[in-house]
């Protein structure tokens, strides 16, 4: 994969710049992390990103729709394992392999590469696609329904977190998983307790006042009571399957034999977290987009077929995940800078979308944006495996909302999440009229 191509001198961005793009405040302040980006593609798409105090190992930030691209198709020369999928510090990685043994919390589809990953892949790969979700979407008007319900009992203003974009998402993956609604709050408190979380309001986990001990006893104890869990379940789904994913797992078979535990709790444990932060932080952003625009919203009540373009630039606009990390399998050159094998690499999802070499006016919410060629959903191999659903649930839930609401507005400042990894919206006060 090297290339021939005269590279250019490695770019180091000023120490503040680095602060800010691993600091969970800066996603915090959309704006300013747009700035930030967008100076950033300017003059150093490939920057270096090296620790003054020595908290990381260094890594490149890709910024710029062509590299992140390009970087995401080649999954040959662009490895997930062995580090780290996502942005974590030295003290981060050296706690899970206290904890688990591991640099990665949980073994699951995000960690593996080929040979593996195809294998794991094709296992739920046909439950996802849009032929077997029909049989969901009863279900799922009938949970955007009850949402909405809720939305208008506590109307004419109320917060659509809480309400709305929260509660739906996390209701259809505990279904799809097969966790019977009591509990689902066992399944948030747990993944909660896993990932720690970088924003003190949603977190919940108190983490914050424990000793490193304390907190590799309760992660560790996380991991193990995951999969005591989907243990159970998973020995339930074998003696009575259903058409459910939970049973497709636990029955499925790798080179003739089932997932060991550890791989098939990690299954069950990317889709409960994948599935709902990220799906309600796009459902919020489209709320929000339409809400600071009534107009948009009347135009669309008025022509229900701008409907999936308004859910694709919600996905693009929101970039609930706004970054992996990748590994160079060999030396090769990317974007005129040299790589060598094993460095490591962030790929800014919110930047790809937000490059102006292929979107115009990316802050803007285009309801109308055509083509629409986001990244939101990454590319290549690993490509969101819940992206039809994603669409689905987001469709079904603004379809309703339609249906159901007349006028909606802005009813006080949103405020986002402070975190590098997923993020979005935690509240959106709104005003509306309608029953
Ligand atoms: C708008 C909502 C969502 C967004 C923005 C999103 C985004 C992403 C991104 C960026 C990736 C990594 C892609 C890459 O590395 O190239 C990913 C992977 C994944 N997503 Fe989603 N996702 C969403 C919803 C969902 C849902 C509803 C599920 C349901 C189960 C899901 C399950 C997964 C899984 C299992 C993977 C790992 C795939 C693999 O490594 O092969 N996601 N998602």
């Amino acid at each position: 994969m090297a290339s021939n191509a005269e590279t250019v001198p490695e770019t180091e961005i000023p120490i503040e710049k680095m602060r800010a793009v691993i600091a969970p405040e800066t996603y915090g302040d959309w704006d300013a992390a747009l700035d930030l980006f967008d100076d950033l593609r300017e003059t150093a798409p490939i920057a270096k990103m090296v620790s003054s105090d020595g908290s990381f190992d260094p890594f490149w930030l890709v910024t710029r729709y062509d590299d992140v691209m390009r970087i995401s198709k080649d999954n040959k020369t662009f490895l997930n394992n062995p580090r780290p999928v996502v942005f974590s510090t030295r003290d981060a990685i050296e706690f899970s392999i206290k904890a688990t043994g591991s640099k990665m919390l949980v073994d699951s589809l995000v960690v593996f590469d080929a040979p593996i990953h195809p294998k794991y892949r094709k296992l739920t790969q046909d439950w996802f696609m849009p032929r077997n979700l029909a049989k969901m979407e009863a279900e799922i008007q009938a949970l955007a329904k009850s949402a909405v319900d809720r939305l208008v009992e506590n109307g004419p203003e109320a917060d659509f977190v809480p309400l709305v974009a929260a509660p739906l998402p996390l209701h259809v993956v505990m279904q799809i998983l097969g966790v019977p609604e009591a509990d689902e709050e066992k399944m948030l408190f747990l993944t909660q307790q896993m990932f720690g979380g970088q924003d003190a309001d949603l977190s919940g986990s108190g983490m914050a006042d424990m000793t490193p001990e304390q907190i590799t006893q309760i992660v560790a104890g996380a991991v193990k009571n995951f999969e005591d869990y989907f243990a159970r379940l998973a020995a339930d789904r074998r003696a009575n399957p259903t058409d459910d994913v939970a049973s497709v797992i636990a029955n499925a078979k790798v080179d003739g034999k089932p997932l060991p535990d550890r791989d098939m709790a990690g299954y069950y444990i990317i889709m409960a977290a994948a599935g709902h932060d990220t799906t309600s932080a796009t459902m919020a952003g489209a709320m929000a987009a339409l809400a600071q625009d009534p107009k948009q919203f009347a135009r669309l009540k008025a022509d229900r077929d701008l409907l999936p373009g308004v859910v694709e630039e919600a996905i693009r606009w929101t970039s609930a995940v706004q970054h992996f990390m990748r590994t160079a399998a060999e030396d090769v050159e990317v974007g005129g800078v040299q790589m060598k094998k094993g460095d490591w690499m962030m790929l800014s999802y919110v930047s790809a979308n937000h490059d102006r070499s292929v979107f115009d006016n990316p802050r803007e919410f285009d309801a109308l944006r055509s083509p629409n060629r986001h990244l939101a959903f990454g590319a290549g191999a690993h490509q969101c495996l819940g992206l039809h659903l994603a669409r689905l649930q987001i469709r079904t839930l603004f379809n309703e909302i339609l249906d159901r609401l007349d006028a909606v507005e802005l009813a006080g400042e949103p405020k986002r999440s402070n975190s590098t990894f997923v993020g979005g919206l935690k509240t959106l006060p709104i005003k509306f009229s309608g029953a």
